[in-house]
């Protein structure tokens, strides 16, 4: 089957393109050898056999730090509704809550935006920092899609009535270096682990009654674990022990900037308040009368209560 499909590509190709092929199959060839066959099987040929020399990325493309995200993000410096408030009235409702939670999942694909530059501007280390790292950026993207799932179960299109910023991403990338970043991340990670921060989360999920609110918390918090983890391992060690490694964390978190009100005057966003739309859309698909008390929400990220602080942000 091979052969004859060789063969029959062969016909339909010039001789020039046949010459390029060719290069391109040496390549293949050098890398099924240093993978020991198709199956990695077979054995390598030669002791000299040589890992093909880098090919794309024989120029390391030039990284931008800067956050940019697609059409679906129509808003990125709003932050007009603050999610941590309303999560933690304990007069509001338990259903709208998990809005507010789907939310900031979502909000969360800050996270790999923010980690990407840490790991692209860490050099020296072992390849298993890359590992950790790159595992715990792709839990963080699968938080973000995890808030993406819960909108689109509920029918909710989040990209009309949710508008997810990139100010803690932005702020982290052109404020800080890699390892202050990294000191922020767990910083606010280990903040995010007492009573009220994923437990809660997890709990509002439990008692809303919508199993995959609680199910997409259940993993939300299972990773934290990890991270708390891979933070010890990595961040903690390089800095000698977890008092260091927290304050550091913390000095570093309290000089960025995060500028709501420069946002605003410099034309970049009008905070809107989209919290009202998104509930009467919630209220509208459940055949439910909109509750005014929740409805008539309206707490910016103007105003961030000391207590909120630290889990008003992602991790
Ligand atoms: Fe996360
Ligand atoms: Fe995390």
């Amino acid at each position: 089957m091979i052969a004859y499909g060789t063969t029959a590509v062969s016909r339909l190709l010039s001789a020039e393109r046949r010459g390029e092929l060719r290069v391109w199959l040496g390549v293949l060839t050098q890398c099924l050898e240093v993978a020991n066959g198709l199956d990695g099987t077979a054995p390598i040929p030669t002791a000299e056999t040589k890992t093909p020399a880098p090919f794309f990325s024989a120029q390391p493309p030039p990284y931008d730090k800067r956050p940019r995200r697609d059409e679906r993000f129509q808003d990125p410096y709003n932050m007009g509704v603050h999610a941590e408030a309303f999560l933690y009235d304990e007069t509001m409702p338990v259903g709208p809550k998990t809005l507010m939670m789907f939310y900031k999942r979502l909000r969360e694909i800050d996270v790999p935006e923010m980690m990407a530059s840490i790991i692209v501007e860490t050099k020296d280390k072992p390849w298993g920092y890359t590992v950790d790292m790159t595992r715990q950026l792709w839990d963080e993207a699968r938080h973000a899609m995890m808030g993406e799932v819960g909108f689109i179960r509920a029918g909710i299109d989040w990209r009309k009535f949710v508008s997810v910023n990139f100010t803690w991403s932005l702020a982290l990338n052109t404020q800080l270096g890699p390892l202050e970043r990294h000191a922020v991340l767990y910083f606010i990670e280990q903040g995010l682990m007492p009573k009220t921060g994923k437990r809660f989360e997890w709990e509002v999920g439990l008692a809303s009654g919508d199993t995959f609110a609680a199910l997409a918390q259940d993993y939300d918090w299972a990773d934290e674990v990890l991270h708390a983890r891979i933070g010890r391992d990595w961040y903690v060690k390089q800095m000698g022990d977890s008092r260091k490694a927290n304050d550091y964390g913390d000095a570093c978190w309290s000089r960025v900037l995060i500028d709501w009100e420069s946002y605003r005057s410099q034309g970049l966003t009008k905070h809107k308040n989209w919290w009202p739309e998104l509930y009467r859309e919630y209220c509208r698909l459940r055949g439910e009368q909109p509750n005014p008390a929740v409805e008539g929400f309206s707490t910016s990220y103007q105003q961030v209560r000391a207590d909120l602080k630290d889990i008003s942000v992602s991790g």
